[in-house]
């Protein structure tokens, strides 16, 4: 799982164009499934088939990265960009994007706004960061308007904790992949579907859970782990376990779905913790609230500074997700 994950990772992949990564999915999960399509809004559906009389069972992870897009090149080729998602400016100082084709872009500030080192003050806005592609006039620009970016690709194992830019959600999808490799002769029909435009309002999870018509729905994402130096008190910590989801920003998860996870992990033995979430959402909404409604919920990898060019998750925690998810899938379902 951990060798997939450094590929995907490495695999370029911002909100609206997921390609690559849709087509490295496909080649990895080939052998393990019995159909393979994409939709129109380029979600990769793979269906491993079950018994007679089961249910529809969707796993969802997303293939998008946060990113930027390029709004506007200047007369000296310096690109003024747009956040791809939900991106703070925080994180931009310094940091290097990669385009699709190869092009690596660096960002600074306008010069008035530098603060005094540990300074308090706010963080500039968008308008006030350009990105340097090393350009000197807007016809040597080897980026034009349009063209999209995401954080410059690295992975790192130290000890059980994993370091790279786009774990949200590239851990989620070695997750499914891994699931999809150790599902044998499961009780339902199970999608692995791995959706696109999520960090851009949950989009690809919609049209899938149309085309799918599951009857059960279950996002793999990240979650925050709240155990960094006075973070907010939420019990989700790294390295305790997949986290089964209560609620987020967006969403209330599916009781039944929720409890059914649980007893599952129990049974099983698999170390799980609960989430309650104050910010954020995942696929599962969107899936929650398609057609006339869908048996919802999540399975989240705890995870620290999401959304920036360095995010952090512990192997152990994406093993119990994996577990979960497997054990869950292979036995009928029964909702309460
Ligand atoms: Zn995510
Ligand atoms: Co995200």
């Amino acid at each position: 799982m951990i060798a997939l994950l450094e590929k995907l990772v490495h695999t370029f992949g911002p909100s609206g164009q997921e390609q690559a990564v849709a087509a490295f999915v496909q080649t990895e999960i080939a052998p393990y499934v019995d159909d393979i399509r994409q939709d129109a809004l380029g979600n990769l559906i793979a269906l491993k088939r079950g018994q007679a009389g089961g249910k529809k069972v969707m796993l969802a992870a997303h293939m998008d990265e946060i990113g930027v897009l390029v709004s506007h090149v200047d007369e000296k080729g310096f690109c003024r960009v747009r956040p791809l998602g939900g991106l703070g400016t925080l994180v931009l100082l310094s940091s290097r994007v990669r385009f699709a084709n190869g092009t690596i872009g660096v960002f600074g500030v306008e010069r008035e706004e530098r603060k005094r080192p540990g300074s308090s003050e706010e963080v500039p806005p968008w308008e006030k960061w350009y990105l340097d592609v090393g350009a000197t006039s807007k016809e040597d620009a080897p980026v034009q308007v349009g063209d999209a970016a995401a954080f410059y690709p690295f992975f790192h194992q130290q000890g059980s904790r994993l370091f790279a830019q786009s774990m949200d959600d590239r851990s989620g999808c070695a997750v499914l992949l891994e699931v999809a490799k150790r599902l044998k002769k499961p009780a339902n029909d199970v999608y692995f579907v791995f959706t696109v435009q999520e960090e851009v309002g949950t989009k690809g999870a919609m049209t899938a859970t149309y085309g799918v018509q599951p009857d059960v729905g279950i996002a793999v994402d990240v979650t925050i782990g709240s155990d960094t130096p006075k973070a907010m008190q939420l019990g989700l910590a790294l390295g305790q376990g997949a986290a089964i989801k209560v609620m987020d920003r967006g969403m209330i998860a599916h009781y039944g779905v929720r409890q059914a996870l649980v007893e599952t992990a129990e049974t099983a033995g698999i170390p799980y913790q609960l989430e309650v979430l104050p910010w954020g959402t995942t696929d599962a909404r969107s899936i929650q609230l398609s057609r006339e409604g869908v048996p919802a919920g999540a399975v989240s990898i705890p995870s620290r500074y999401v959304h920036s060019k360095a995010e952090v998750v512990d192997e152990n925690d994406m093993i119990a997700a994996a577990d979960l998810l497997l054990t869950f899938v292979r036995q009928p379902v029964t909702l309460g």
